[in-house]
């Protein structure tokens, strides 16, 4: 199974993606995750951080390279999750080219619809912890006392809106793209987290 989650922040998809890919057996590929790792490894371009502090987007070509590299090692020949890319339409083109090169192709794109007050609420209380990469919230899933917590920079509520203003031009283009070519699947990720999984898990059985 390869599938791509796409959805504004503060969404679900990493929430949803963890749970996914612990049933269908495949690793969850986050560029935003693999951009945090460099960032905190000093390796990453001072200008990319710049950008993802303002909660703008990274170049295109920085993002293609991580997941071609990524998409390459065993663990992902039989399938994996995309977290958060592609999200623009040349990341999309640049997907299709590298994995139709490999004679593989893309299952399912699956978006994650939420309102924009809720999705305020869900990045801002976001916390993670540093050891396990569990996410929590303060509201919903508060964490144990001995959780090593981190608040993500750019989960801040000036850089949430332009996070959710990016996503929402992004996406005038994106999902009309995969929805063209028959890929998308649109899912409810409003309720709870329970319930939001029944819901992907139904979307990605028709597309089995
Ligand atoms: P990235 O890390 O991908 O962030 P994002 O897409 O903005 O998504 P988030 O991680 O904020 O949210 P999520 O949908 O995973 O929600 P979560 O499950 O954590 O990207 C960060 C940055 O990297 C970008 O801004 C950009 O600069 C750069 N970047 C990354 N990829 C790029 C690309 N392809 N191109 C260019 N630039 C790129 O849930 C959020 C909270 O809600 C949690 O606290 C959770 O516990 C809670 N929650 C989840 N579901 C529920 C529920 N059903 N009910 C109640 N609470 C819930």
């Amino acid at each position: 199974m390869r599938l791509v989650f796409v959805g504004p922040p503060g969404a679900g998809k990493g929430t949803q993606a963890k749970v996914i890919c612990d049933k269908y057996r495949i690793p969850q590929i986050s560029t935003g995750d693999m951009l945090r790792e460099a960032k905190a490894a000093g390796t990453l371009d001072p200008e990319l951080v710049k950008t993802m502090a303002a909660g703008g987007l990274v170049p295109d070509a920085a993002v293609i390279d991580l997941i071609r590299k990524r998409t390459e090692k065993d663990d992902a020949k039989s399938g994996f999750l995309l977290d958060g890319f592609p999200r623009t339409v040349p990341q999309a083109e640049a997907l299709g080219k590298l994995l139709a090169d490999r004679g593989q192709k893309l299952n399912v794109v699956v978006a994650l619809d939420v309102g924009k007050e809720l999705l305020m609420e869900r990045a801002c209380l976001r916390r993670t912890d540093r050891k396990t990469g569990q996410i929590y919230h303060l509201k919903y899933k508060p964490p144990p006392p001995d959780a090593d917590l981190e608040h993500r920079a750019d989960d801040k509520e000036d850089v949430v809106r332009n996070r959710v203003d990016t996503y929402e031009k992004m996406t005038s283009d994106l999902l009309p793209f995969y929805e063209k070519v028959g890929l998308l699947e649109r899912v409810d990720g409003v309720g709870e987290v329970t319930d939001v999984t029944r819901r992907v898990l139904a979307a990605l059985e028709k597309r089995k």
